[in-house]
C-alpha cells in the first residue's frame, strides 16, 4: 500500500487500540446536504461535523464545454484516472464549469447529452468522494465579447451599443458563419479591458433587466441544471455566476462604486435565481459571488433567496494577487461580510500558495485554478500538468497539504509546513458525534522517514483506512465532550527507526 517501503513511525505512548470495525464512510460522501454553521460560518454535514475542502477548478471554457470523460489525456481529459489521481493527491471538492452555451444552445433547446456529460463526471467523482460545486463560468459574458459564459441568443447587446469592442477599438470584422470575432482580434487586448467596451455592458445589463425575458431564461438553466444534479450525493453547491460584472457601467458609471453593483444589479438576480432553484431543490447550497472589487465593502443586504436562507448560503469569493490585498485581510473581509450575511464563506478560486498557508488556521476552503490547461483563454491555467504532458511536481507538493477535511468537532487551529511537514490540528472534541475526524497526509511525498502521529491528550484511536486518509474517533471511556485535543504529524526522526504501524494495535 505504502509506496517505496515507507514505513509508518507511531509513538508507542499514544498508539491505541481502535474500537471496533470502523464504517466504510471516512470522507465518503453520504452526508448531505452540508448545512452552515452560521455562528462559525463553516459548512456542516449530516453528523455535525465541520468540512474542509481542498480542491481544483475543472471549467471547459470553449466548445464542447466539457472534458473527455471515456480516456485519459493531459490536456483535455476529466476521466476515471484523473479523479484517482485527484482523490490521491488530497482533493476532495471540484468546481465543475456547467456552461450556458453547452446547455441551452439555442433558446429554449437544451442538450441532454451535454448535461449526461457532467453528470458522468459528478458519479465519477461520487463514487471517489469528491464533491461538485456547478459553476455558471463566464469571463466577458460571452464569445461574441471575446470571452465565454452566456449563450450566442442570450448576449445580444441592443440596439444602442456600439459595435463591438468600442471604445476600446474601433469594431472588429464577424465571422459571417458564426458572428463571432476572431481569435486575432480577440488577442489585440488583454481579456479583462473588454469589460469596458459598451456591447458588454449593455448585454450584461439587459439579463439583469430581464429585457427580452433574458433573466428568466437564467432562472430556468438554474432550475434545470438543479433539478438535474440534486439527486447526486456530493453537490457542494451551485455556484450562480462566476466573477459577475458590475452590468452597464457606460451608462451608469456609479456601479463602480463599491457595492453599489451588488445592491442594484446582483441582490435581485440572485433572489430570481435562488427562487428557482428553492422551487426544485429546497436544500443544496447556493454560492453567491460579489463583483471582484468589493474587496472593500460587500454590498448585500441578504442572502439569495431572503435573510432566513443564510443557512444555505455560501458568499464565495476569489484570491488573486493583484489584485486582492493580502491573504490575511481578504479572509478577514469576507468572514466579516458573512457574519452579517449569517452565511458561509469559501475560496472558489486563488491561485496563491501564499493562501493555503493563511486559510488553514481560518478553516478556509479552496479551490486552485485550474486542474488543466482545458481551453487556454480569459486567464491563464497553471494547471497540475506540464506542456509536454508530465505531472508538474512542484504543484502537486504544494498542493497536496496536510489537512483535516473533516473535524467532529469545532476546529480552533491548523497549521502545515511545506519545509519540514509538521502539521497541526486542535479542536474541541464532539464526543457525541460517532462518524470520524478525517486527517489527510500524503505520506510517501511529504513523510519520506514515515509520518509520527500523536494525539494530545490520548483520547483518540486511529487507523489509516484509506491510503493517504487517516481516520481518528474518541476513545469513550477516557474522552470527555468538547475537550480540547491537538493531532500533529511530523516526519519520522529516520527510515531506520521507523516503526511500522497502521495505529491498530498490531
Ligand atoms: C450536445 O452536447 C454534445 C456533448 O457535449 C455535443 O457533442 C453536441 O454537439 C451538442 N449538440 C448541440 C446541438 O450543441
Ligand atoms: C454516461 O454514462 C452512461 C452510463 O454509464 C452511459 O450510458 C452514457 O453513454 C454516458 N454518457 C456520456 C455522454 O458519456
Ligand atoms: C468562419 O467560421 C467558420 C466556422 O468556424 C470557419 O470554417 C471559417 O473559416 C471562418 N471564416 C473566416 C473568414 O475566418
Ligand atoms: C517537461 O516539462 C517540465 C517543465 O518544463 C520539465 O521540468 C521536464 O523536464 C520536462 N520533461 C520531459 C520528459 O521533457
Ligand atoms: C510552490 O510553493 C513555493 C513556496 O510558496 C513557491 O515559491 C513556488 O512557486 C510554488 N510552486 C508552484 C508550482 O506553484
Ligand atoms: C455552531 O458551531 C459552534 C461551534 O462548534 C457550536 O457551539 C454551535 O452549537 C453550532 N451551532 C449549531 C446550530 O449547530
Ligand atoms: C517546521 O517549520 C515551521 C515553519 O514552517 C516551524 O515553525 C516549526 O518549528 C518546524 N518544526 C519542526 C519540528 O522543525
Ligand atoms: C455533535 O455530534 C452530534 C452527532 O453527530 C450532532 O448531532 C451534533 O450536532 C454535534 N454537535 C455540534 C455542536 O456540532
Ligand atoms: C514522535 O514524536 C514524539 C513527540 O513529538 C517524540 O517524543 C517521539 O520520540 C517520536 N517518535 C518517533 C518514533 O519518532
Amino acid at each position: 500500500m505504502r509506496g517505496g517501503g515507507v514505513g509508518v513511525v507511531a509513538a508507542a505512548a499514544v498508539l491505541v487500540v481502535a474500537v471496533g470495525i470502523c464504517v466504510v464512510d471516512p470522507q465518503h460522501v453520504a452526508a448531505q446536504p452540508l448545512v452552515v454553521n452560521t455562528t462559525t460560518s463553516r459548512l456542516v454535514d449530516s453528523h455535525g461535523r465541520e468540512r474542509i475542502f481542498h480542491g481544483t477548478n475543472v471549467v471547459f471554457k470553449g466548445p464542447p464545454y466539457v472534458p473527455i470523460i471515456d480516456r485519459f489525456d493531459y490536456q483535455y481529459s476529466f476521466s476515471k484516472d484523473d479523479v484517482a489521481l485527484l482523490s490521491k493527491w488530497g482533493v476532495n471538492a471540484i468546481r465543475l464549469g456547467v456552461m450556458w452555451p453547452g446547455v441551452e444552445p439555442e433558446k429554449g433547446k437544451y442538450n441532454q447529452t451535454y448535461l449526461q456529460h457532467l453528470q458522468n463526471i459528478t458519479a465519477m467523482c461520487e463514487e471517489q468522494g469528491i464533491w461538485v460545486l456547478l459553476d455558471m463560468h463566464q469571463d466577458v459574458w460571452s464569445e461574441r465579447f471575446c470571452g465565454e459564459g452566456v449563450p450566442y441568443w442570450a448576449a445580444d447587446p441592443g440596439p444602442d451599443a456600439k459595435g463591438f469592442p468600442a471604445p476600446l477599438d474601433k469594431p472588429y470584422n464577424v465571422n459571417s458563419t458564426t458572428g463571432l470575432p476572431s481569435a486575432q482580434d480577440c488577442g489585440k487586448h488583454d481579456w479583462p479591458d473588454y469589460y469596458f467596451a459598451s456591447a458588454v455592458g449593455a448585454a450584461v445589463q439587459r439579463m439583469y433587466d430581464n429585457q427580452d425575458g433574458l433573466l428568466d431564461a437564467f432562472c430556468s438553466f438554474w432550475a434545470l441544471v438543479a433539478s438535474t444534479f440534486k439527486s447526486y450525493t456530493n453537490i457542494l453547491g451551485y455556484e450562480l455566476i462566476n466573477e459577475p460584472w458590475a452590468g452597464d457601467v457606460n451608462k451608469d458609471p456609479d456601479l463602480l462604486v463599491p457595492g453599489q453593483a451588488d445592491k442594484k444589479n446582483l441582490q435581485n438576480t440572485y433572489d430570481k435565481a435562488a427562487a428557482a432553484i428553492r422551487a426544485v431543490d429546497p436544500d443544496t447550497p447556493i454560492f453567491f459571488e460579489t463583483v471582484t472589487w468589493d474587496d472593500v465593502v460587500v454590498g448585500f443586504s441578504h442572502p439569495p433567496g431572503g435573510a432566513d436562507s443564510g443557512h444555505k448560503s455560501v458568499l464565495a469569493y476569489h484570491y488573486y494577487m493583484p489584485p486582492n490585498f493580502g491573504p490575511k485581510e481578504t479572509i478577514q473581509l469576507h468572514l466579516d461580510a458573512a457574519k452579517k450575511l449569517n452565511c458561509g464563506t469559501f475560496c472558489s478560486e486563488t491561485d496563491g500558495e501564499v493562501f493555503f498557508e493563511t486559510a488553514d488556521p481560518f478553516f478556509q476552503s479552496w479551490m486552485r485554478w485550474e486542474y488543466k490547461a482545458f481551453v487556454p483563454k480569459t486567464g491563464s491555467n497553471f494547471g497540475f500538468w506540464n506542456s509536454n504532458g508530465t505531472v508538474n511536481s512542484d504543484m502537486v507538493f504544494n498542493l497536496t497539504r496536510t489537512y483535516a477535511p473533516i473535524i467532529a468537532g469545532h476546529g480552533v487551529d491548523m497549521h502545515f509546513s511545506r519545509e519540514n511537514s509538521t502539521f497541526e490540528l486542535a479542536f474541541l472534541l464532539n464526543k457525541t458525534c460517532t462518524a470520524p475526524t478525517v486527517v489527510y497526509a500524503y505520506t510517501a511525498l511529504h513523510y519520506p522517514n514515515g509520518v509520527n502521529i500523536t494525539v494530545d491528550p490520548p483520547v483518540l484511536s486511529w487507523a489509516e483506512t484509506t491510503t493517504n486518509y487517516y481516520e481518528f474517533k474518541p476513545i469513550l471511556r477516557v474522552a470527555k465532550d468538547g475537550q480540547r485535543v491537538t493531532v500533529t504529524f511530523k516526519n519520522g526522526e529516520s527510515h531506520a527507526n521507523a516503526v511500522h504501524s497502521d495505529g491498530l494495535g498490531g
